[in-house]
């Protein structure tokens, strides 16, 4: 990480703050079109919707595992979008997920 993003690196209680997010895998075709929302710091959200709605969608685009098409997402005021490099590896680091498939290994034995 660099110096300068280390001295703006974002508190444990940091807003995450999207704004006007859009994502398509095929272009033209928006699967998030103009998403903006504010979740605080230290508090819970559910995001709920039915299947194929875009919500796994929203949260990959958060630990940038896809990149948005457009739009923001900002961390304390840090844009995850315009991380690169070591400092967007230092920032994975400090985001958690639980994929919806595990990709665990299978019980090997009937124990
Ligand atoms: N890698 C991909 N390439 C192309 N289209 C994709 C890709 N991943 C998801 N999609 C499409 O994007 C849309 C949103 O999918 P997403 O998995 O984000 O939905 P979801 O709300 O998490 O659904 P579920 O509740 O079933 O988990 C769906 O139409 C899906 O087919
Ligand atoms: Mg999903």
């Amino acid at each position: 990480m660099t110096q300068a993003t280390a001295q703006h690196a974002p508190s444990a209680g940091a807003s995450l703050v999207i704004e006007h997010l859009r994502k398509e895998y095929v272009r033209g075709k928006a699967v998030l079109k103009d998403i903006s929302l504010t979740v605080e710091g230290r508090s819970t959200t559910a995001i709920i919707g039915p299947s194929g709605t875009g919500k796994s969608t929203l949260l990959r685009c958060i630990n940038r595992l896809i990149e948005p098409t457009a739009g923001r997402i900002m961390l304390g005021g840090v844009d995850l979008c315009a991380l690169r490099g070591s400092d967007l590896r230092a920032m994975r680091r400090r985001i958690g997920m639980v994929f919806q498939e595990f990709n665990l290994v299978e019980r090997l034995t009937g124990c």
